[in-house]
C-alpha cells in the first residue's frame, strides 16, 4: 500500500503532537555538539535507553571532547564499553575518533554523505547526527521505526531484507516534515520505543489507532514481517583459570573472532595441561572444575562455557612467567583484574567466583 500525502502527513502530524504531549528529558536532546550526538546513538544502538545513559554518561565525562577520545588508549575505551557487548561498535568509536581528529583536523563531519564515510556510521547513524545536529533532512530508520511505519501503513515486507530496508527508507524521507526534522525522527523513535512497543504496545491508549492499519485489521502482532536468516551455531568454550599467588593468566583475544582486544582465559584447544608439561608448563598443585556452567547469546553463537581452577604453587611464578611469555599470555596481578577490558560472560564467572 503506498502512502497519500494526506496520510502521512496527517501520521507526521499526530506523532509530533504525542511526542510534545510526552517529552523525555535526555541528555543528548540537549545538544547540538556532533560528537556527543554520535556518542549516544552508537551506544543506543546498542542498548536501550535506561540502560544506555549510565554509559553515555561516563563516556561524556572521560571523553568530553572528540580528542580526549582520540588520544585514549583503546583498552580504556573498551573497559568503559564493557558489558554493551559489539566490541565492534566502541572499536569503530575509537577508530572514527582519531581519524577525525587526526585527518579532518578535528572537524566533525557536518552533512549526511560525508558522515556516512566514518567507519561503523550507516545511514542511521548518519541521518540521526544529521539531522539532530546540523538539521538536516534525513529520515532515521531503526527497529521502532521499521515497526511503526510497517504497521501503522500495513507494510508486510521483509525488514532484513535489503529491499525491505530501502522500501521503509524511502517512505520515511517522505514522510518526513520539511519543517524540524529532528524532532520528527526524535518523535518517531520515541513512539516506537514507548508506545508502539514489539510485545503488547499501548494501542488502547494510542492517538493513532483509529487510521492504523495492523490495529484496524488485528495484524498488529503479525507486523513488522522480519524473517531471519541468520544460523547461529552452538559454541562449547572451557576456559582455564591458572592462579599462582595473587596473579592469574589471561588472554588477550586477537582478530578474526569474536571479542577482539578483549581479555578472557587461555582455553583447551589452545591450551591443554599434559601436553603443556613438556612446554615448561609448571605442575599444578590442584585442578578443579567450577560446577557452574554459563550460557551467553550473541547475534551469531549461543556459547556454553565451563571453568576450571588451575593452581600452581606460589614457587613456581617464574616458571609460569615464562610459560606465558612464550604463549603469548598475561599474568596479571588481582588489583590490576579489574581494568582488563573483558567481555560479559567472563564478567559474570568473576561476578559469583573471587579469583
Ligand atoms: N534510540 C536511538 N536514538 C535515540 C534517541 N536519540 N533518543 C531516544 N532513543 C533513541
Amino acid at each position: 500500500m503506498t502512502p497519500n500525502p494526506t496520510d502521512y502527513q496527517a501520521f507526521s502530524y499526530q506523532i509530533i503532537r504525542w511526542y510534545r504531549e510526552n517529552p523525555r528529558d535526555l541528555p543528548w536532546r540537549n545538544t547540538l555538539d556532533p560528537y556527543k550526538i554520535w556518542l549516544s546513538e552508537i551506544i543506543l544502538q546498542q542498548t536501550r535507553v535506561a540502560q544506555g545513559l549510565p554509559y553515555y554518561e561516563a563516556f561524556v565525562k572521560a571523553y568530553p571532547k572528540i580528542k580526549d577520545l582520540a588520544l585514549a588508549p583503546e583498552e580504556d575505551v573498551l573497559r568503559l564499553w564493557q558489558g554493551l557487548g559489539y566490541y565492534s561498535r566502541a572499536r569503530n568509536l575509537h577508530f572514527c575518533a582519531k581519524s577525525i581528529w587526526f585527518d579532518l583536523n578535528g572537524k566533525f563531519p557536518a552533512s549526511y554523505a560525508e558522515l556516512l564515510k566514518l567507519k561503523g556510521v550507516g545511514s542511521y547513524t548518519a541521518a540521526a547526527i544529521s539531522s539532530f545536529a546540523f538539521g538536516e533532512k534525513k529520515a532515521v530508520v531503526d527497529g521502532n521505526v521499521f515497526r511503526v511505519l510497517a504497521r501503522y501503513f500495513g507494510i508486510a515486507t521483509d525488514i532484513a531484507s535489503g529491499a525491505g530496508k530501502k522500501e521503509f527508507e524511502s517512505l520515511a524521507n517522505l514522510i518526513i516534515p520539511t519543517e524540524n526534522p529532528a524532532e520528527f525522527n526524535q518523535a518517531i523513535m520515541d513512539f516506537g520505543a514507548r508506545m508502539c512497543v514489539p510485545k503488547n504496545p499501548a494501542c488502547d491508549s494510542c492517538p493513532l489507532a483509529n487510521s492504523c492499519f495492523a490495529f484496524q485489521k488485528d495484524l498488529v502482532s503479525s507486523l513488522p514481517l522480519k524473517i531471519n536468516k541468520t544460523k547461529v551455531k552452538e559454541r562449547e568454550l572451557h576456559y582455564y583459570v591458572i592462579k599462582c599467588g595473587n596473579q592469574s593468566v589471561w588472554n588477550k583475544r586477537t582478530s578474526g573472532d569474536i571479542w577482539e582486544g578483549l581479555h578472557d582465559f587461555p582455553q583447551e584447544g589452545i591450551f591443554s595441561i599434559n601436553e603443556n608439561e613438556d612446554k615448561g608448563f609448571p605442575k599444578p598443585e590442584s585442578i578443579k572444575v567450577y560446577p557452574k556452567k554459563y550460557r551467553h547469546i550473541l547475534s551469531h553463537q549461543k556459547l556454553n562455557a565451563q571453568f576450571s581452577e588451575v593452581k600452581i604453587p606460589d614457587e613456581k611464578t617464574a616458571e609460569l612467567a615464562q610459560w606465558c611469555v612464550n604463549q603469548g599470555l598475561l599474568l596479571v596481578e588481582e588489583e590490576r583484574v579489574d581494568y582488563l577490558a573483558k567481555p560479559k560472560l567472563i564478567v559474570n564467572f568473576l561476578n559469583d567466583t573471587k579469583i
